[in-house]
């Protein structure tokens, strides 16, 4: 098959390479410049395990190529993805569908013989019908279905994600366009991933569905580790013992600093927006929305609690910008508010993240940005971890002990145990857990 990919970023970058991967033809067409020709040179915009080599090899063999000229690339193409971005739009928190519109105005144009367009990017209901419109008053007559295949990828194991994915979603009403779509995602299928044909409504509003789900799983757990923290309990006993349970499941059940990233945010917000605009207002994903938001400051609150109010003047080491391990997408990411509330509160902040910093600079000011774990926590107060970092997992808390300032650990994603941290005569406070200072 031969795919054009508009749009090359995380997903429409992952997507393409999989798909080249899988021995089709690919061809990624983006409008910012400078990455397309970064990718050309072989470096990769983002930060993501294992796709560099996935990106060299399938360049290699011919099958990936990577434009800024989207016509060429879609007259040639069997499907044609939008991979674009549907950020929250300012103001109102309805998702941006400027660049999906745009995308299929330019897809319109230049479209050649039978051809699948393939909403990829997160949409509300009813966009497909949007982009179909789009397209036939663009180019009437043309010949082509309009299909929606979201996808369900995670930022740091996209590839794994992308490759063995617990189902595939389509959207489509045309029965030449299921054709085309079975044909592209054979592979995984014959993988044993299960392929589930829908109609494209039911499809754009599975993956809204599926967010605000997980969303919903974080901030519940969230909630019951404040509760068990009043109460003397141990949330990661909860989490296990409700877990276990099959209907419950143990995924997702990781209390923290509340949900971030380039996809919970805007779209449990964006399903909100659709809900009400069709007169079906989702009470729980509002209060979900609420409650995640006022989460990440009252982690400000709980370092200062740590420090017995203590924080004016003082200088904090923030472990972990980004808003998960293994990737350098700061969207979104809980350190952004920790870190602005903090310094509303008059701290210093030192910072440290194995691959954020460079985003993490258009997102922060006045944040010093460290080498290392040890370099962060020079001279401060309290040592912040608020993402996973492997490399945060097994601290040497000798060394640490000789550069802080004060031993006070806040752990805010629960990566130690608090007897362990106790025994090297460090204060500790985590998620959910009881107290130790
Ligand atoms: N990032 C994720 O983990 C993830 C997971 C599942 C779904 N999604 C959804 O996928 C979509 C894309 O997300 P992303 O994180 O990859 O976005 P991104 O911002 O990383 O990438 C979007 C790219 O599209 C390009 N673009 C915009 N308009 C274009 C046009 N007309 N022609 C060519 N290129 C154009 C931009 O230059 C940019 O490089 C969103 O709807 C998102 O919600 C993202």
């Amino acid at each position: 098959m031969r795919v054009a990919m508009i749009g090359t970023g995380y997903v429409g970058l992952v997507s393409g390479a999989c798909f080249a991967d899988f021995g089709h033809e690919v061809t990624c067409v983006d409008k910012d410049a400078g990455k397309i020709d970064a990718l050309k040179r072989g470096e990769m915009p983002i930060f993501e395990p294992g796709l560099s080599d996935l990106v060299a090899s399938n360049t290699r063999a011919g099958r990936l190529k990577f434009t800024t000229e989207l016509a060429p690339a879609v007259s040639e193409a069997d499907a044609v993805f939008i991979a674009v971005g549907t950020p929250s739009r300012r103001g109102d928190g309805h998702a941006d569908l400027s660049f999906v519109h745009e995308a299929a105005r330019e897809i319109a144009r230049a479209l050649e013989g039978f051809t699948v367009v393939v909403t990829k990017s997160t949409v509300p209901v009813g966009t497909g019908d949007e982009v179909e419109r789009i397209i036939n008053e663009t180019r009437p007559n043309c010949e082509c279905a309009v299909v929606s295949n979201p996808e369900f990828l995670r930022e740091g194991a996209a590839i794994r994600d992308f490759k063995h994915p617990d189902r595939i979603v389509v959207g489509a009403d045309n029965a030449r366009a299921r054709e085309v779509m079975s044909e592209i995602y054979r592979p995984l299928y014959l993988n044993r991933s299960p392929i589930m044909f829908t109609d494209r409504r039911t499809a754009e509003l599975i993956k809204y569905a599926a967010n605000a789900f997980l969303a919903t799983k974080i901030t519940f757990i969230n909630e019951i580790a404040d509760l068990a923290e009043k109460v003397g309990a141990d949330v990661q006993e909860i989490a296990r013992g409700i877990g276990l349970d099959n209907r419950i499941g143990s995924k997702f059940l990781h209390a923290g600093p509340g949900y971030g990233g380039s996809c919970f945010p805007k779209d449990t917000l964006a399903l909100l927006k659709t809900g009400q605009d069709h007169d079906a207002p989702l009470r729980i994903a509002e209060a979900v929305v609420a409650v995640n938001d006022t989460r990440k400051r009252a982690m400000a609150r709980k370092v200062s609690a740590a420090l017995k109010g203590e924080v004016r003047g003082k200088t904090i080491a923030v472990l972990g910008l980004t808003f998960k391990p293994n990737t350098d997408d700061m969207r979104e990411a809980p350190s952004i508010p920790i870190i602005t509330a903090l310094q509303d509160m008059g701290a210093k902040v030192r910072a440290y993240d194995p691959e954020g910093m460079e985003q993490a600079k258009h997102y922060v000011t006045d944040v010093v940005f460290c080498r290392d774990a040890y370099d962060c926590a020079k001279g401060a107060s309290a040592l912040v971890i608020v993402t996973e970092w492997e490399q945060f997992r097994a601290l040497d808390f000798e060394r640490l002990k000789s550069v802080m300032e004060r031993r006070m650990l806040v752990d805010l994603r629960n990566v130690y145990r608090p007897d362990e941290v106790a025994r090297h005569g460090f204060g500790y406070e985590s998620i959910g857990r009881r107290r130790r200072r």
